[in-house]
């Protein structure tokens, strides 16, 4: 079975480089999809509760016969749940829907800056975190300002910043002052949701390997210690995203790579983004 490489977090605690995402999967799905992504290899899983799957993610874990401490699990406090014993009642209610005992990663959705309540909603993290009920505490959508902020007031450094990365939107100042803050970036739409596959240059560097245009973006992160967690409903693709361990880019294809910015933001903009639904 393929060996995934782990990333060390700033407290020492170790995630698989390269998760499963289930943004999108829907909820009746969910299970089954994760259940045969566990069956491929896949050791680390993405939900949320905004995503409205945790009870299917949970399942698949439970159902796949693995210790509970060799499947990775990430989750997410929704926007409107933010507040310090909002955020303490949201984590009870995704650990039941889950129904696993502790998390691994607890992340904050979206700084959502207008309500002004990350603060204090980190200080619940913060105590999560005290308390065992997860291994570990970051945020996700938080670009330079709110980073400083965060830093500035709070006593735990996040142990992960998860963002839109991709080729054509690669936010390379926040992935800059991210790491030298200690937070690991960990990529979402790392394939930008299949738009970058599309480009000559991907395309071209995929048939010099003789491997896919994904697999090319996927090494292109791995290559940069980026966490990653592409999402599919297809088992081919689910088992072809794992496949990217056998082939190595250079430093000219990384390049070449790099110089495909363009802005192309595929997601929401976390400076206003104040959703509190998220389907
Ligand atoms: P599908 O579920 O039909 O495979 P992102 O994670 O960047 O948002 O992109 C996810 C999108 O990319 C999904 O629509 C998914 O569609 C598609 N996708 C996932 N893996 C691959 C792949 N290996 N090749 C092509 N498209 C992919």
């Amino acid at each position: 079975m393929t060996q995934i490489p782990d990333i060390t977090l700033n407290n020492g605690v170790t995630i698989p480089q390269l998760g499963f995402g289930t943004f999108q999967v829907a909820e009746d799905d969910t299970q089954r999809i994760v259940e045969s992504a566990i069956e491929t290899g896949y050791r680390h899983i993405d939900t949320a509760a905004g995503y409205y799957n945790e009870a299917g993610v949970g399942a698949a874990v439970r159902a796949s016969g693995l210790a509970r401490e060799d499947v990775f699990v990430t989750t997410k406090l929704r926007n409107g749940n933010q507040g310090y014993e909002e955020a303490l009642a949201a984590f009870e209610a995704s650990r039941a829907a889950l129904d696993i005992d502790y998390v691994d990663l607890y992340l904050i959705h979206w700084p959502v800056p207008s309500k002004g309540l990350y603060i204090e909603t980190w200080r619940a993290f913060e105590k999560l975190l005290a308390d065992g009920a997860v291994r570990a505490i970051g945020v996700s959508n938080f670009l330079p300002e709110h980073l400083e902020k965060l830093l500035a007031e709070t006593d735990v450094v996040p142990a992960v910043n998860q963002i839109e990365v991709h080729p054509t939107f690669q936010q390379s100042e926040l992935v800059r002052v991210s790491r030298e803050a200690g937070i690991a970036v960990e990529a979402y739409s790392p394939l930008g949701r299949g738009a970058d596959l599309e480009s000559d240059e991907v395309t071209t560097i995929a048939q010099a390997h003789g491997v896919t245009p994904a697999q090319v973006v996927l090494r292109w992160h791995l290559q940069q210690d980026t966490i990653v967690i592409p999402k599919s409903n297809n088992p081919e693709r689910i088992a072809a995203n794992l496949d990217v361990f056998g082939f190595e880019l250079s430093t000219d294809e990384i390049a070449q790579i790099d110089a495909l910015e363009a802005g192309n933001r595929t997601g929401a903009d976390p400076a206003t983004a104040d959703f509190t639904q998220m389907r």
